[in-house]
C-alpha cells in the first residue's frame, strides 16, 4: 500500500494530507484536477449552512479541550462535497489526514496499519463506509469507542486477543448509502450529517470560485446557465466549466465565456436547460412510455435500462426525486406531471 502525500504548504508538519491509495499504480501521487480546486477552510467552503455551523461548533469545542474531533457521518449523493469536507475539517483542526475507501480495507492487516500510524487528533476519513468488511467493522468498534484495537493472535487453541491502546483520532466516514451502514457502526459516530443539493445562488458562486481559479473568464449569464444545469452537484458544475471551457477554446473565445458557448457545450454533452442528461431522460421516458408513469420496481427499471439498480439507486435518482420529478411508494417508482412536462418540452 503506497501512501502518497500532498502537502496543503502552509504548515507541512500539521497540515498534511495523506492519501492512502487503494491500488497504486505507481508510486508517485496522483494529484487529481479537483484536488486543487477544493476549499480549503471552512470559510472559503460555500453552501451546506447547517452542516458547516454544526461542524464548526463541534471543531471549535475539539479544538478548545484540545481533544479529538468525535467521529463524523457525511453521507448524501456523490459529488457534493464529503471529501473535499473531510480536508477541510482537519486542516480546521491542524491535523494529519489519512484517506481511504472501504474497498482499500480489505484485510485485517490493512486497517490495523492504518490505526496503528495514527498521530494523535489525526483524521481517519474512510469512502464508501457502507461498504467495510465485516472483519474491519469489528475492527473499528472498539477503536472508535474506547481507542483500542483487538487484535488476535496465533491460531486454533493458542489463539490469544492483545489490545494495543490507540491515540484519540476522529473517524469520518463518507457513504451515498446510510441505510446500508450496520447499526452499531452507525452508532458509534457522534455526529451524523446529510449533505444536500447546492442551490442556484451557492452553485454560481461555486462556478465563479473555480472560473477563477482556473482563469477562465465568464459572463454572469454564462455563470447562471452552468449552475442552474449541474445537478445541484459541485462536482458536475466544475466538469462543466471545463467542458464549455473546451468549446470555448475550439471557437476562439477562451477569455470571454458568454451563454451561448454554454448552450453549445450543454448540447454537445446532451445535458438540458434543467440539468437532465441522457441517462435522466432514459429513465424518466421508460417509465412515462413503457409503463404509463409506473409504479415500476427498481430491479424491473435497471434491468430495463441496463444500469446497476445501486447506481441507479444512489446517482441517478436522488437529483430526480428532489426536483419532484419522480416520487419513490410502496410499489415502485412513478413519474410526475412535472417530469411529463419537462418530457414534452424537451422533446
Ligand atoms: N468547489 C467544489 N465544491 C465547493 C464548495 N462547496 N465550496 C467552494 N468550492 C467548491
Amino acid at each position: 500500500m503506497a501512501i502518497v502525500s500532498s502537502g496543503s504548504g502552509r504548515t507541512p508538519k500539521r497540515r498534511e494530507t495523506v492519501l492512502v491509495d487503494p491500488q497504486p499504480s505507481t508510486e508517485e501521487a496522483s494529484v487529481r484536477p479537483e484536488d486543487s480546486l477544493r476549499p480549503k477552510r471552512l470559510e472559503d467552503y460555500i453552501g451546506q449552512h447547517e452542516l458547516k455551523q454544526v461542524l464548526g461548533i463541534a471543531v471549535q469545542a475539539a479544538l478548545g479541550r484540545g481533544d479529538a474531533l468525535d467521529h463524523v457521518l457525511l453521507y448524501g449523493p456523490p459529488g457534493l462535497g464529503k471529501t473535499t469536507m473531510a480536508l477541510v475539517l482537519a486542516e480546521e483542526l491542524g491535523v494529519h489526514c489519512r484517506i481511504t475507501s472501504a474497498p482499500a480495507l480489505e484485510r485485517p492487516r490493512d486497517i490495523v496499519g492504518l490505526l496503528v500510524n495514527l498521530q494523535p487528533r489525526d483524521l481517519l476519513f474512510i469512502d464508501e463506509i457502507h461498504r467495510l468488511s465485516r472483519v474491519a467493522e469489528e475492527l473499528l468498534y472498539p477503536a472508535m469507542e474506547d481507542r483500542r484495537l483487538d487484535l488476535t493472535v496465533g491460531k486454533g487453541s493458542t489463539a490469544r486477543t492483545r489490545s494495543i491502546d490507540l491515540p484519540p483520532f476522529t473517524l469520518v466516514g463518507a457513504t451515498t448509502r446510510a441505510g446500508s451502514l450496520s447499526s452499531p457502526l452507525r452508532d458509534r459516530f457522534g455526529l451524523i450529517q446529510r449533505l444536500e443539493f447546492y442551490g442556484q445562488q451557492d452553485l454560481e458562486l461555486i462556478v465563479a470560485r473555480t472560473a477563477a481559479l482556473l482563469s477562465i473568464g465568464l459572463s454572469p449569464e454564462a455563470c447562471s446557465g452552468i449552475a442552474a444545469s449541474c445537478r445541484g452537484t459541485p462536482r458536475i458544475a466544475n466538469r462543466l466549466l471545463r467542458r464549455v471551457r473546451d468549446v470555448a477554446t475550439v471557437r476562439g473565445g477562451a477569455d470571454s465565456i458568454d451563454a451561448s458557448m454554454v448552450a453549445e457545450a450543454l448540447s454537445l454533452h446532451r445535458v438540458d436547460h434543467r440539468g437532465l442528461d441522457a441517462s435522466d431522460r432514459r429513465l424518466l421516458t421508460l417509465l412515462l412510455e413503457q409503463h404509463g408513469g409506473g409504479p415500476v420496481g427498481l430491479d424491473t427499471l435497471a434491468a430495463a435500462l441496463g444500469e446497476d439498480p445501486v447506481t441507479l439507486e444512489t446517482v441517478v435518482e436522488p437529483f430526480l426525486l428532489q426536483q419532484g420529478l419522480l416520487v419513490r411508494t410502496p410499489r415502485g417508482r412513478m413519474v410526475t406531471d412535472a417530469a411529463r412536462a419537462h418530457l414534452e418540452e424537451a422533446a
